[in-house]
């Protein structure tokens, strides 16, 4: 019966809490770092992306290696665009308790809205769940080069994974100082969370700077990159200023103004009775494919915002289909999700991809609980059910929706994460090791707790799968768990 009442009480608590409030912010940023120096002409075309991928995935030699010419400390001043959210509490109640504030770094093609994506009205909210329904602070922001933080003129020798650790440490101090512009709060806890790249860059701060972090949870991760030059061949990278002209392009070339124009006038004419005998479904996917054809078709829905002109050497994937090779399961994901990320995909540069996998091999300082949170296999034993609960929905679904739910059927745990478990986390080849993701254990010899979880159903890009807000609770939990709970 007590038990019962708490549990009324707890629920009433949860729905009555007041809506998290957020903040924009510039943060200015001074760093140093040491980055790699190599020697590689500016990419001037898309032929010289191909050729780059070409070189980065030969077997011949380790390119990182060959176009290496040595190390050098860079200084950099730099904006950085970024988002901090707290609990919906009054100022004075939150600066008595203040804490734990989680640093959330996205991954390469997202920028800082992958922990708090609008689509379906923020029902893949990572922030709403962790500041909502677990009182923590949030700081997400968007990495150099990407989004509204600045963007490097060179790709090169300055954007790479080493700075940007820097910046993190910077953001990190701020945080624990109470130095963050507009921020009046100080926190004695931080906890850093990161997708993909960002777990990589989280990793190597607790690596370089252990003392600085209090946990990790590093989500779409594995310390096995052996899949990344067949991802980034996947990738089939364009110049992002020439693969989506109105976001990242030249709004001074007289070619992207007459796009540009175009896509305030010119509407969507649909021809598909008389002219071409192609579906709805056939264009849509033919529209999903190429950016630059949705442009030129003058269905571009997305918001308007300022070309970036991004230099020649920040590059992007080719297309929805990419996208999805790399970061989604078919099937376990809402369709309409994948031309909205693809609508809002964000650059990487030659120096990111040339470092990405040259991080240390351990953290043998950090001493806070590591969890990694990774997207994995089809649940088998379900299969029965959902083989039912299929038939009885076969004639009620349309044609390509059908589609999606057949493909997990008949390639049970053929996807998942893709580029850090090669398709399948549990093929470790040996009894003994549970998972790929497993294996990162013996990176933390110090850390008070480890756990790889496998999140089931899920591709890379863990955020945008139907079941996401389960893991981001398997995420809070664990943190809750060992003692990094929320205000
Ligand atoms: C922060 O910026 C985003 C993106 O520009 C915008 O949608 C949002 O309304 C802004 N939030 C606040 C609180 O100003
Ligand atoms: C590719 O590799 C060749 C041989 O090392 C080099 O000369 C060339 O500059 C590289 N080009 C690109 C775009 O990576
Ligand atoms: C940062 O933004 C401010 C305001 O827009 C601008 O004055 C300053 O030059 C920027 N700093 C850098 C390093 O880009
Ligand atoms: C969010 O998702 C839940 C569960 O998938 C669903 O019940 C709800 O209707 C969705 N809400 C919105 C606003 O889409
Ligand atoms: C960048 O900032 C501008 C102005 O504040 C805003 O309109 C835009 O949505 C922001 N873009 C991104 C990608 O955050
Ligand atoms: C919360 O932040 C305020 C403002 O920076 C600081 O004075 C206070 O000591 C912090 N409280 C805790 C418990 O850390
Ligand atoms: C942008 O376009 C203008 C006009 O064609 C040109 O003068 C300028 O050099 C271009 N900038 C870049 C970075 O290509
Ligand atoms: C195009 O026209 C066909 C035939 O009238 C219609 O079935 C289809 O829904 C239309 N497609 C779009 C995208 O409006
Ligand atoms: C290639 O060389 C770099 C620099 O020595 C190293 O960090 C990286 O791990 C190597 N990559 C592979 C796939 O061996
Ligand atoms: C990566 O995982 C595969 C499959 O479990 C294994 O064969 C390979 O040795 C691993 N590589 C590294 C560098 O751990
Ligand atoms: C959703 O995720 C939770 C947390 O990992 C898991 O327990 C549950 O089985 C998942 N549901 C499905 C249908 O995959």
């Amino acid at each position: 019966m007590y038990a019962i009442l708490l549990l009324l009480s707890i629920l009433w608590l949860n729905d009555s809490a007041v809506a998290k409030v957020c903040t924009n912010i510039t943060v200015p940023v001074s760093i140093s770092a040491r980055n790699a120096v190599f020697n590689l002409s500016p990419l001037q075309s898309n032929l010289d992306a191909a050729t780059f991928t070409r070189n980065y995935t030969s077997i011949k030699a380790n390119f990182t290696e060959t176009t290496l010419t040595g190390y050098d400390t860079i200084h950099g001043d730099f904006n950085i665009s970024a988002k901090f959210c707290r609990p919906g509490v009054t100022g004075s109640t939150f600066n008595s308790k203040n804490g734990t504030v989680q640093l959330l770094t996205h991954g390469i093609g997202f920028d800082k809205t992958y922990w708090d994506l609008s689509y379906n009205n923020y029902n893949y909210s990572y922030t709403d769940v962790a500041v909502d329904q677990y009182g923590f602070s949030t700081l997400s922001h968007d990495r150099l080069g990407v989004g509204n933080s600045s963007h490097p003129e060179d790709a090169l020798n300055i954007v790479q994974a080493s700075a940007e650790v820097e910046i993190l440490l910077e953001l990190t101090k701020m945080l624990r100082e109470g130095t963050l512009p507009g921020i009046n709060s100080a926190f004695s806890k931080v906890v850093h969370i990161g997708h993909s790249f960002g777990s990589v860059q989280s990793y190597t701060l607790a690596s370089k700077y252990p003392d600085m972090t209090n946990g990790l949870i590093l989500q779409g991760f594995s310390n096995n990159g052996s899949w990344f030059p067949a991802t980034f061949a996947a990738w089939n990278s364009k110049l992002a200023r020439f693969n989506e002209p109105l976001r990242f392009g030249n709004i001074s070339a007289p070619e992207v103004q007459k796009l540009a124009s175009k896509r305030k006038t010119v509407q969507f004419v649909n021809h598909t009775e008389k002219t071409l005998d192609v579906s709805p479904y056939e264009i849509e996917e033919i529209i999903e494919g190429t950016s630059t054809a949705n442009l030129l078709a003058g269905i571009d829905s997305r918001p308007a915002m300022v070309p970036q002109d991004l230099p020649t050497g920040y590059m992007t994937w080719a297309d929805a289909s990419a996208n999805q090779y790399s970061f989604l399961y078919p099937g376990y994901f809402d369709p309409g999700l994948l031309p909205f990320a693809e609508a809002h995909k964000f650059p990487y540069t030659t120096g990111e991809i040339l470092t990405i996998l040259g991080g240390p091999a351990t953290a043998p300082e950090f001493t806070g609980p590591v969890q990694i949170m990774t997207g994995g296999k089809s649940l088998f034993f379900f299969l029965p059910l959902l083989l039912c609960l299929q038939t009885a929905t076969y004639n009620l679904r349309s044609e390509p929706l059908k589609h999606a739910f057949l493909v997990p059927f008949f390639f049970p745990g053929a996807e998942q994460d893709n580029i850090f478990c090669g398709g399948d986390c549990f093929a470790t080849g040996q009894p003994d090791v549970s998972s790929i993701p497993a294996t990162a254990d013996s990176a933390f010899p110090k850390a008070s707790a480890f756990e790889a979880y496998i999140q089931p159903n899920t591709g890379h890009a863990v955020n945008v799968h139907y079941n996401s807000t389960a893991a981001f609770r398997v995420m809070q939990d664990f943190l809750v768990k060992h003692g990094l709970g929320g205000a």
